[in-house]
């Protein structure tokens, strides 16, 4: 069964992450996981009209430390306290604008995995290295820092497919999957792009265990068409 999760990155406030919530609680989705990632200030209004549906709620990111002077920076305790299932880490966005690395990402998932969160961590190349060759040595780089837990899910994104429209074709995205599998194996979600009329093709892929849909989950009938996408295929 796919794992469908929605990152909204920096969208929707409490108020608006409420609508979303009390209308995606009314749906049928199929029996597949579902999980929304709103921002941190809109975490705790997700949890509380959530409560009791099978739809998890993640933050965006989480920091090593339990508790510090780390301003901005929120703990996986601080999370759990909320009701917080699990969270994100190392999104290609963190890397590009707020100076995460393979190494901080790799702390913020084991303190979140150790603490008890769900941990959705990101790995992905860029164009340039894509172009260069070297996407397979950047991925076992990124997730031979990952240690092996039950509660960690890989999410695929390469970096030139976030935002742009341009989504790896569903042969780029099962060989990718299948390389990270065969260094760590846990699922593999792909992001990167996706939308109700490439989801199934990509989640149908037999190493492509589900998706972090990006703007495509903001609007509840895309997210819901995803996700029935994601009920619909066997992986
Ligand atoms: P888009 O679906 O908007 O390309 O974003 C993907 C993403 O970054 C999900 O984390």
């Amino acid at each position: 069964m796919a794992l469908i999760a929605g990152n909204w990155k920096m969208y929707k406030g409490p108020a608006e992450a409420a609508e979303f919530c009390l209308r995606l609680r009314e749906q049928d989705l199929g029996g597949v996981d579902v999980v929304v990632c709103p921002p941190y200030v809109s975490l705790a209004v997700c949890v509380q009209l959530l409560a009791g549906t099978e739809v998890a709620v993640a933050a965006q990111n989480v920091h090593w430390e339990q508790e510090g002077a780390y301003t901005g920076e929120v703990s996986a305790a601080m999370l759990l306290e909320l009701g917080v299932y699990g969270a994100i880490v190392g999104h290609s966005e963190r890397r590009q604008y707020f100076g995460d690395t393979d190494g901080t990402s790799a702390e913020r998932a084991r303190a979140a995995l150790s603490a008890g969160l769900f941990v959705i961590a990101c790995v992905g190349e860029t164009e340039e290295e894509r172009e260069g060759g070297v996407t397979e040595d950047v991925l076992r780089r990124q997730v031979s820092l990952l240690e092996p837990d039950d509660n960690l899910v890989i999410a695929y994104e390469p970096v030139w497919a976030i935002g742009t429209g341009k989504t790896a074709t569903p042969d780029m995205a099962q060989e990718a999957h299948a390389l990270i599998k065969s260094v760590l194996d846990v699922p593999v979600i792909y992001g990167g792009s996706v939308k109700p009329d490439n989801a199934e093709e990509l989640l149908a892929r037999p190493h492509v265990d589900g998706a972090l849909v990006g703007g495509a989950s903001l609007e509840l009938d895309s997210f819901i068409a995803i996700c029935r996408a994601g009920a619909s295929t066997n992986s």
